[in-house]
C-alpha cells in the first residue's frame, strides 16, 4: 500500500471529494522526497551551515527567518521547495510559513480551496551534526479562495483537515492523517514510494519518557516544575521515567507517538507563550496526537481549541499519552 494509494482510498470514502486534497497531498509527498534526497547529501552538497554565509572572509552575514531565528541553507531549500510544490498544485490559496514572515497569497490562476501551515525545515539545530529533522504541515479548508485573508488563517486546529509530518532520519517516514485515524509510510529509496509501514498509529495511554529540554528548568513555573520532579522522583513507588530530548520536534513527537510519554515545550519567564508555533507545529502535532489517542494541552486549554491571532503566535505545549498529559492537567488544576 502506497501512499498515493491510501490517499485515494481515503478519498473515496468522501463522494463529494473531486480529488483536490489527494492532488494537494501529492504535491507535499514530492516535496518531502525532494528535500529527503536533498538532507541526505547535505554534508556532501555544501548545504550545511549558514544562509546567506557565503565563506569565511566574506562577511558573516546571516539571513534571519521570519522570528528573528538564523536560517540554515536547508532551511531556504526546503522552503522554497514547499512553496513551489504547493503552489503549483493549484489546490492552495494561501500559505503560512516559518520561513515567510507574511503569508503567502497564490494568485488567481492557481487558486485553490486550502490553507496550508507549514514548518518546511524543523529542528534546524541539529541539521550540521546530521541528527533527525522534519517537516511539519497543517491543511485546512478556505470558505472562498477568491477573497481569502488574513483572518481565515487564524482559525482553531479544530477546523483542520489533515496533519502530517515527514521525519528525515535513519529511514524517511511521514506521519498522515486525514482525519480518520494516523498512519506512516517509510520512503522505499529504490521505488521513490512511501509505503504504509505503521498502519492505523495507536499512541499507549502511557508511557516510560517525559522529553523537555531540562536547561530551561530555573525559569518553569511550579507547575511544570512539581510534573517534572514527579517523572524524577515518583511518589507511588513507580520506577522514575527516562528522560529522552532530541531537540527536533519532529522526532521527540514521532518518539511519543509510537512508544508513548509526554513531549513538553512549557511558558517560562523567559518566553511566557513557550517557543513553539501554533499553526505549523502545535496544531498539526495536536491534530496527530488526538488522531491516535492521545491529547494536546497548553497549560490552559485543550491545544486545538486556542485561536492564534498572528500567523507565527506561539503557545506552551503538552502533548503525549492520554494518561500522561491527565497528570499535567490534574498539577495546573485545569479540568477541562
Ligand atoms: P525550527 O528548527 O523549525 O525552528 O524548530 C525548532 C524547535 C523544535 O524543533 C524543537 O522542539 C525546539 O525548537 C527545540 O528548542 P530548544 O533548543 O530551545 O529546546
Ligand atoms: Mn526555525
Ligand atoms: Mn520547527
Ligand atoms: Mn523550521
Amino acid at each position: 500500500m502506497t501512499i498515493t494509494r491510501y490517499v485515494l482510498n481515503e478519498q473515496s470514502r468522501n463522494p463529494e471529494a473531486r480529488g483536490d486534497l489527494t492532488i494537494l497531498l501529492s504535491h507535499i509527498v514530492l516535496g518531502c522526497k525532494f528535500v529527503a534526497s536533498a538532507v541526505n547529501k547535505a554534508g556532501l552538497a555544501k548545504l550545511i551551515g549558514l544562509a546567506g554565509e557565503t565563506n569565511v572572509q566574506a562577511s558573516n552575514r546571516t539571513a534571519l527567518c521570519s522570528t528573528g531565528e538564523e536560517q540554515k541553507k536547508l532551511d531556504v531549500l526546503s522552503n522554497e521547495v514547499f512553496v513551489k510544490a504547493l503552489v503549483s498544485s493549484g489546490r492552495t490559496c494561501v500559505l503560512v510559513s516559518e520561513e515567510n514572515e507574511e503569508a503567502i497569497f497564490v494568485d488567481a490562476p492557481l487558486r485553490g480551496k486550502y490553507c496550508v501551515c507549514f514548518d518546511p525545515l524543523d529542528g534546524s539545530s541539529n541539521i550540521d551534526c546530521g541528527v533527525s529533522i522534519g517537516t511539519i504541515f497543517g491543511i485546512y479548508m478556505i470558505k472562498d479562495k477568491d477573497s481569502v485573508t488574513l483572518e481565515d488563517v487564524l482559525q482553531p486546529g479544530t477546523n483542520m483537515l489533515a496533519a502530517g509530518y515527514c521525519m528525515y532520519g535513519s529511514s524517511c517516514t511521514l506521519v498522515l492523517s486525514t482525519g480518520n485515524g494516523v498512519n506512516g509510510f517509510t520512503l522505499d529509496p529504490s521505488l521513490g514510494e512511501f509505503i504504509l509501514t505503521h498502519p492505523n498509529i495507536k499512541i499507549p495511554n502511557r508511557g516510560k519518557i517525559y522529553s523537555v529540554n531540562e536547561g530551561n528548568a530555573k525559569n518553569w513555573d511550579a507547575p511544570t516544575a512539581k510534573f517534572v520532579e514527579k517523572c524524577k522522583y515518583p511518589q507511588d513507588g513507580s520506577p522514575p521515567k527516562s528522560l529522552r530530548y532530541i531537540g527536533s520536534m519532529v522526532a521527540d513527537v514521532h518518539r511519543t507517538l509510537l512508544y508513548g510519554g509526554i513531549f513538553l515545550y512549557p511558558a517560562d519567564q523567559k518566553s511566557p507563550n513557550g517557543k513553539l508555533r501554533i499553526l505549523y507545529e502545535v496544531f498539526p502535532m495536536s491534530f496527530l496526537m488526538e488522531q491516535a489517542g492521545g491529547q494536546a494541552f497548553t497549560g490552559k486549554q485543550r491545544a486545538l481549541e486556542f485561536v492564534p491571532r498572528k500567523i507565527h503566535d506561539r503557545s506552551p505545549i503538552f502533548l503525549g499519552s492520554y494518561d500522561d498529559v491527565e497528570d499535567i492537567k490534574a498539577l495546573i488544576g485545569v479540568h477541562i
